[in-house]
C-alpha cells in the first residue's frame, strides 16, 4: 500500500476525508451537469393512469389522488428541485384539510366548478386557473360539479426535503369552515388594496383567472416578446411583483403561428405543460414534439429553442426554480444568436 492510500485509509477510518479526493476527477475548470435527462409525459398516459386510479382508490386510500410525473434517476419527482403531476377529483370528493412547509399551485387542465380553500377562502377552480397554495397555508379541495376535475400540482418538496425542514399538519376537521366570501382576496389584492396588506415571506393565497390570463395574451400577442421563449406572462406575487412563490415562478408562455424561438440555456431548470396547441423543441440537438396535454422538462444548462409550426397560438404553462437561483445570485443564462 502506497502512502497516499494509508493516508487515505487512515483519515477514512476517523470520518475524515482529504480535498484531492473530493475534487478526484473534476478539475478546475468545470461547469453544472444536471443529474437528469429531460423527459416527455404524453396527455394520454396522464389521462389513463388517472381514469384507472379514479376507478381503484378512493380519496380514504390515497388522501390526494395525485400521479407524479417522475424523471427517471430522481426517485419520484420531476425535476431536482420540483414536483409537477395531475390529480383528479371525481364529482362529490372532498381532498381533506391539511397544510405543509411546502408551497404549491394547482393548474386547472380539464373539468371546472371545483373549489380549493386556503385559510378559510374559497377559490373556485375553472381551466386556465391558476391557484397558489403557498407554504404553510391551510388547503382542502371539494369538487361539486357534475363532473370529473383534474389540475396540475406543482410544488417545491424536492427542494424542501433536501434542506429536511418539512412540516405538515392534518386539519381538525376534512373541510374547514368558509370564513372569507369568494373574491376577497381579488379585492384586498387589487392596485387599489386596504392599509392592512402587508408585505411576507410567503404570498397570500391567489387565484390567477384564465379570463385575466387570456386577455392579456390577447392585448400583448402582437408585441416582439422574448427572442427565447415568445410571450412571457409571469405569475407576479400579487403584494410585491416578485415571483408567484419564493422557490418557483409559473409563467404562460405564447409561441404565435409560425413562431421559432433562438436558442439558450440557464441555470434554472423548466417544467412545461401544453395548455393549448403543438410543436417540438430542441434540447442539445433532439427535437421533441408535443402536443395539447403533454408536459416535459428541459434540464439545466441544456440549450434549447422551441418552435410552433401550427396554425394556432400554442400555450405553455411553465413552473420553473429560477426563484431559488435568483435569491442567491446564482442564475445565469447564456444566448446563441
Ligand atoms: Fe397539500
Ligand atoms: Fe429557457
Amino acid at each position: 500500500m502506497s502512502k497516499l492510500d494509508e493516508l487515505n485509509r487512515e483519515l477514512e477510518e476517523k470520518n475524515l476525508l482529504g480535498y484531492w479526493n473530493i475534487v478526484r476527477g473534476r478539475g478546475d475548470d468545470y461547469e453544472p451537469r444536471s443529474s437528469f435527462e429531460p423527459s416527455l409525459w404524453k396527455w394520454k398516459d396522464i389521462w389513463s393512469g388517472l381514469e384507472k386510479a379514479g376507478e381503484t382508490l378512493d380519496l380514504e386510500q390515497s388522501f390526494r389522488r395525485f400521479i407524479a410525473f417522475a424523471t427517471p434517476s430522481l426517485g419520484g419527482t420531476t425535476t431536482h428541485t420540483l414536483l409537477l403531476g395531475a390529480q383528479l377529483v371525481k364529482p362529490g370528493e372532498i381532498a381533506k384539510a391539511h397544510h405543509h412547509t411546502m408551497g404549491a399551485i394547482r393548474f386547472v387542465v380539464k373539468g371546472g366548478g371545483a373549489q380549493t380553500v386556503v385559510d378559510g377562502e374559497p377559490f373556485p377552480m375553472y381551466p386556465g386557473d391558476l391557484v397558489t397554495t403557498p407554504g404553510w397555508t391551510w388547503h382542502d379541495h371539494y369538487n361539486g360539479s357534475k363532473e370529473p376535475i383534474v389540475w396540475l400540482d406543482g410544488a417545491d418538496g424536492p427542494l424542501m426535503r433536501f434542506l429536511q425542514v418539512g412540516f405538515g399538519e392534518r386539519y381538525e376537521s376534512d373541510q374547514q369552515s368558509q370564513i372569507r366570501a369568494v373574491g376577497t382576496s381579488a379585492y384586498e389584492l387589487s392596485p387599489v388594496r386596504p392599509s392592512w396588506i402587508k408585505d411576507a415571506k410567503q404570498p397570500p393565497a391567489y387565484r390567477y383567472k384564465w379570463e385575466d390570463t387570456e386577455k392579456a395574451l390577447n392585448a400583448l400577442g402582437e408585441r416582439p416578446g422574448d427572442p427565447h421563449d415568445g410571450i412571457v406572462l409571469r405569475y407576479a406575487n400579487p403584494v410585491n411583483g416578485g415571483p408567484t412563490l419564493p422557490t418557483l415562478s409559473c409563467e404562460m408562455h405564447m409561441l404565435r403561428p409560425g413562431e421559432k424561438t433562438k436558442a439558450h440555456r440557464h441555470t434554472s431548470s423548466a417544467i412545461y405543460h401544453v395548455f393549448r396547441g403543438s410543436g417540438s423543441t430542441m434540447i442539445d440537438g433532439a427535437r421533441r414534439e408535443w402536443e395539447a396535454g403533454d408536459s416535459f422538462t428541459v434540464p439545466l444548462w441544456r440549450w434549447h429553442a422551441h418552435a410552433n409550426q401550427g396554425r394556432e397560438a400554442a400555450l405553455l404553462f411553465v413552473m420553473n426554480d429560477r426563484p431559488v437561483l435568483d435569491s442567491f445570485g446564482w442564475y445565469r443564462e447564456e444566448a446563441r444568436e
